[in-house]
């Protein structure tokens, strides 16, 4: 944690290209650098950027930025990870949000503490991981999640927020809701401790990967093999951000009732689905926006990535519009075509 003396750093005009994995081109008129809960409270503190707007920016791997940001702008890079403790029942690890949640999930296997190796390669940083409750191969944040702690943006305050308060979701939680109880906009996640369960137990039954474990000769995989074939289906399918701007999936997987389900099978049986435990059916998205033809295609600098359709890419010169653009003309066909509003994921500013 920063010391309480450590002067603030704040930035002007900052270029945010690099600091959003669409590679988006946008400038923040201010960006201060927060290394630990007292900076939060300096921000705060501050005559000028007390009362201001704040927009907390993490890896920026799920965002789409349309334009300068009106916010100040505060880019999280609290650092650290250490075990808090070691129960019969779990292992229970802490890390700071600005650190990189693939480093951190690979640290974990190298010190013995399985338990995140199906999320290996998500982008972005560790304090974003709870925003999104980020998902992959049958394993979603919530699983393995124990408590946050956060600054609160109007009192300054230090709080501690264990998964009920969290109020996960499929791609959701408190930190995305707004209105009455919602935390949208207002905390910055400055530590995330996991509950990595003991004994460990490999979650299977994901086809791409049952898919890579099979052809790779692992019929009985520990945590490293699992993490090494998740890697390497994400780096067949997924575009690498340090390559190919993105911000992963671009929309949510929707979900109708069994009756939607039905009448859309009903008219092209290839529709990819899975039931859900309440009855409604989760459909994908990649599936919709590919049968309507935009695998490959693009608008301006904005294009629909060859190898998953459900992925958005920065060609090299994309605009956030131009992204949106893209965005709602796939909506729309989607729509037209199956009645389904897709939804997008990421946090549009
Ligand atoms: N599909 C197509 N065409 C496409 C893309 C997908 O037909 O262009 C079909 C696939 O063949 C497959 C099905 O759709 O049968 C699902 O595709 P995939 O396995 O790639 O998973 P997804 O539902 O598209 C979700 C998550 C990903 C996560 C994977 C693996 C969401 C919004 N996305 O993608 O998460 O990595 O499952 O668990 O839930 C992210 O959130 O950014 C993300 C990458």
């Amino acid at each position: 944690m920063a010391s309480p003396t450590a002067p603030l750093t704040i930035e002007r005009a900052c270029n945010l290209r690099a600091l959003n994995s669409f590679g988006l081109p946008a400038v923040a008129h201010t960006l201060v650098r927060i290394r630990g809960d007292a900076d939060v409270r300096r921000v705060l503190d501050h005559p000028e950027l007390g009362r201001a707007p704040k927009l907390v920016l993490g890896g920026g791997s799920n965002l789409v930025l349309t334009r300068d940001p009106r916010a100040v702008v505060l880019r999280v890079e609290v650092a650290g990870r250490r075990l808090v403790e070691t129960r019969d029942d779990a292992w229970i690890v802490e890390f700071g949000a600005g650190e990189s949640w693939h480093d951190a999930v690979a640290w974990t296997l190298d010190q013995g503490w399985p338990g995140l190796e199906n999320l290996g390669l998500i982008p972005g940083t560790v304090g974003a991981t709870p925003v999104q409750n980020i998902g992959a191969y049958g394993i979603e944040l919530a699983d393995r999640f124990d408590a946050l702690d956060a600054v609160d943006l109007i009192t300054g305050r230090s709080v501690t927020l264990d998964a009920r308060a969290c109020n996960f979701g499929y791609r959701d939680s408190v930190f995305k809701q707004g209105g009455f109880g919602g935390l949208a906009g207002k905390s910055l996640i400055t530590r995330v401790r996991l509950r990595l369960p003991r004994p460990w137990q490999p979650v299977r039954g994901y086809l791409d990967l049952e898919r890579r474990l099979a052809e790779t000769g692992q019929h009985d995989p520990d945590a490293r093999a699992i993490f090494d074939a998740v890697c390497a289906v994400r780096r067949a399918k997924l575009p690498d951000p340090a390559v190919l701007g993105n911000a992963g999936s671009f929309f949510k997987n929707p979900v109708v009732s069994a009756e939607q389900c039905r009448d859309i099978t009903g008219r092209d049986p290839h529709l990819v689905h899975y039931p859900m435990p309440d009855g409604q059916f989760k459909l994908a998205a990649g599936w919709l926006i590919d049968a309507c033809g935009w695998k490959g295609k693009s608008i301006g600098g904005a294009g629909v990535y060859e190898r998953q359709a459900l992925v958005l890419v920065n060609r090299g010169s994309a605009t956030g519009a131009e992204v949106l653009t893209l965005a709602r003309a796939i909506q729309e066909s989607v729509y037209g075509r199956f009645g389904i509003r897709l939804e997008p994921e990421p946090v549009v500013v």
